[in-house]
């Protein structure tokens, strides 16, 4: 039996290769796991009422691009937000996540070519994994782009070629940034839209970490593109309740743009697509409703800032993280650190190569590590100390 060959020479996923690495040795403490994103605060107690209220609709087949209640609270919440009017009707669907909705945006929206050529999808690196997996099933063809220091932690598109460019049919930009935590200003934002207009290329903007910052909200893609008066169609938005409302296990997302990508994303999901149960539309249109769990939760996090400042100070190359949950740590080795925090301390974190892909010989993750700050307050607190102890000295 055949396989396909696009898929053969995957690298394997991020955390059985953690375990690959870890696992045959003992933890040398208390084990504390500050690999995976997956947020640890509670969740508004209500959800779970709201579920229950709504458990008949588990009798019938849910609306695949959204019950209107849910698309009309969050075509509510983009306004709020982001100050951007976006029609329930025509602009919004629903996703599982914004995982499942970052892959088959691609499915539906990345041509079979490009000026006549094979297309190129744009992929910041290091990148959240499934950016690259979504280029390889079209067929496209993944460009990864540097998101180092010298690149203020995104990536520089002013740097690509001409040839490049004429081949790009989308460009994934992660901001806040997983994982390093930097946030696109509305200059960049406005310099990315304006190469893809001239360009012609789409923009996904994976904002899943938006309501996650220290003091002031990053800039939706939306909002700037809508400013500039740019094509309607360029700017492809994602979010969802996993990181904003600690509820990653309600595979609550929403795609928002023109409506003319929308139109096409609903139909392949017409085909395909696993809607969310009714009931859990319900709750996920009274999250969306609700900003006070969110303000309290993002008080948590910027807590945790303030730790991480507290016990990196002086640090050599600490980048204090502008939004998100992660720590993005300058180390000579990523593995290296993982294995000797693992075995000496019981700390777990993930190499920082293992989120990106080596390109020229150069791998931007591989001098990091990456620490998510999802452990309450008092055991991070702890753990980043024995982490200090143990890395920096
Ligand atoms: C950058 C980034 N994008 C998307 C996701 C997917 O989140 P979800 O599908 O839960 O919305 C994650 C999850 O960790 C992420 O880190």
């Amino acid at each position: 039996m055949d396989y396909p060959e696009r898929f053969s020479n995957l690298p394997p996923y991020a955390f059985p290769r953690l375990r690959a690495l870890l696992d045959d040795h003992a933890p040398g403490g208390e084990v504390v796991h500050m690999t995976i994103g997956e947020p640890k605060h509670t969740f508004p107690e209500w959800v779970t009422r709201v579920i229950v209220e709504n458990a008949a609709g588990f009798n019938n087949y849910p609306p695949n691009e959204g019950t209107p209640e849910l698309r009309g609270a969050i075509a509510d919440w983009m306004g709020r937000r982001y100050g951007v009017p976006v029609d329930p009707e025509t602009q919004v669907m629903t996703l599982n996540g914004t995982r499942e909705g970052l892959y088959n945006a691609a499915m539906a929206l990345c041509p079979e070519t490009k000026n006549g050529q094979k297309p190129v999808v744009l992929i910041p690196n290091p990148f959240y994994q499934v950016y690259m997996i979504a280029a390889i099933s079209v067929g496209a063809e993944p460009v990864f782009l540097p998101a180092t220091a010298a690149t203020g932690h995104l990536p520089d598109f002013s740097a690509l070629s001409e040839e490049v460019l004429n081949r790009t049919a989308i460009a994934y930009v992660c901001s806040p940034a997983n994982p390093q935590g930097a946030v696109a200003s509305r200059e960049y934002w406005a310099d990315l839209i304006a190469l893809a207009e001239k360009y012609d290329f789409r923009i996904f903007a994976d904002e899943c970490y938006s309501e996650i910052y220290r003091d002031t909200p990053p800039p939706g893609a939306l909002t700037v593109a809508r400013d500039m008066g740019a094509d309607p169609e360029r700017v492809t938005l994602f979010n969802s309740l996993s990181k904003r409302s600690n509820l990653p296990g309600l595979r609550a997302g929403f795609v928002a743009g023109g409506p003319g990508s929308v139109a096409r994303m609903k139909t392949l999901r017409a085909y395909s697509g696993a809607p969310i149960p009714g009931p859990l539309q319900a709750a996920a249109a009274a999250v969306w409703a609700d900003e006070a769990h969110v303000v309290e939760n993002r008080a948590l996090y910027q807590a945790k800032y303030l730790v991480a400042d507290e016990v990196f100070a002086g640090v050599q190359g600490y980048m204090p993280p502008e939004a998100g949950f992660f720590l993005w740590l300058p180390v000579d080795d990523g593995e290296d650190a993982a294995k000797k925090l693992w075995q000496d301390t019981g700390l777990r974190v993930l190499p920082g190569a293992y989120l990106a892909r080596e390109v020229d010989g150069f791998n931007p993750g591989k001098g990091f590590i990456r620490v998510a700050m999802v452990a309450p307050e008092d055991q991070l607190r702890e753990a980043l100390w024995r982490l200090r102890d143990c890395l920096y000295g």
